[in-house]
């Protein structure tokens, strides 16, 4: 699907760099508090105020949770401020609030906007995400591979040894078993505590990260998000939503989604041209922390668009007021 003609991705990219680079400001000042809701609304307020600003016709389909549940930027909230294109907006003002909490490293901002229509709705509930960098032939490896069996065919596409691979994975107990068998293919895993948009992204500048793959369940809003960076940046991605009971089926259900097994790639959770930003909030691999100096605050946002694949760091210098 190609992208309407009154989406202007690239005169709407740099406004979307500063929506996320406000969230990034505004929850910098709870870096290391013990604090995740302050620094989760710090983000988000500011978000809010920014992307209301943009000459959009916005509608929130990834965000902060059900209307009953999120008072600010809910699932069909109507963002911007209505002189422009009708667009879909997904995003986490802050994604890793404990990471943010604790002051560990990735904690981001993202945001990406598309088309009206063409990112998925996925409801709250987990995902099973795999993921790759660029430049490897499609569908090297599938959700319905083993985790050994990914390992092994990931190698021999790289023409390297299974020890040579690096595989990213939520630390969690429910990733367990998965994570026995990946060592017990020789290959290394970088175990992360949160932030699995990070995780994902990570596989699309291997040579930066040292990571090569990303596997394991996390939320499906954070899957959709990821797919919009790697649609970016190059690399391949699929999930598949995971129902813990009735409750969750219902919330798929409600978003429209009706096969509820289905697999779906990059390009199925994120159908046409998208513009992503994140900030960093902590330091991570992709892009630096908030830096606090005297008198100033200084952040580095990476922004991309699909339809480029250009991809720009970007440090952006702001006095304290
Ligand atoms: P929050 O920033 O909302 O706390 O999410 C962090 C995160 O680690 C996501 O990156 C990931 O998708 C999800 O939580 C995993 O969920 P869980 O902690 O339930 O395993």
């Amino acid at each position: 699907m190609t992208a309407p003609k009154d989406f202007n991705d690239r005169m709407l990219s740099l406004g979307l760099a500063r929506v996320s680079e406000a969230a990034a400001h505004a929850s910098a000042l709870l870096i290391g508090r013990g604090d995740e809701k302050a620094a989760d609304q710090a983000a988000v307020n500011a978000m809010r105020d920014q992307l209301n600003m943009l000459d959009i016709k916005g509608v929130v389909v990834i965000g902060e949770g059900e209307r009953d549940e999120a008072p600010m930027l809910y699932i069909g909230e109507e963002v911007g401020n209505g002189n422009g294109p009708e667009v879909d907006i997904a995003l986490d003002p802050l994604e890793g609030t404990t990471l943010t909490a604790k002051d560990m490293p990735n904690a981001l901002t993202v945001i990406a906007m598309a088309p009206r229509g063409t990112l998925l709705h996925a409801p709250d509930v987990y995902m099973d995400k795999l993921a790759i960098g660029p430049g490897y032939p499609k569908d090297v490896v599938s959700l319905d591979m083993s985790p050994a069996e990914r390992v092994t065919a990931l190698a021999k596409a790289r023409g390297c040894k299974a020890g040579d691979i690096t595989v990213c994975i939520l630390e969690r107990p429910r990733h367990e078993d998965m994570i026995a068998e990946v060592r017990e293919t020789g290959a290394a895993i970088r175990l992360i505590t949160d932030g699995d948009v990070a995780g994902v992204i990570h596989t699309a500048e291997a040579e930066l990260t040292g990571i090569d793959m990303y596997m394991g369940s996390g939320g499906a809003p954070e899957g959709v998000l990821a797919a919009s960076a790697l649609k970016c940046m190059g690399g391949q991605m699929w999930g598949r939503l995971l129902f813990r009971n009735e409750d969750e089926k219902g919330r798929a259900k409600k978003a429209g989604i009706t096969d509820l097994d289905r697999i779906y790639a990059r390009d199925d959770l994120v159908t046409a041209d998208v513009i992503f930003a994140a900030t960093g909030v902590t330091n991570g691999s992709i892009v630096a922390g908030v830096k606090r100096e005297p008198g100033y605050l200084q952040t580095e946002t990476i922004l991309m668009r699909s339809k480029t694949g250009s991809v720009r760091r970007m440090i952006y210098r702001n006095p304290i007021r």
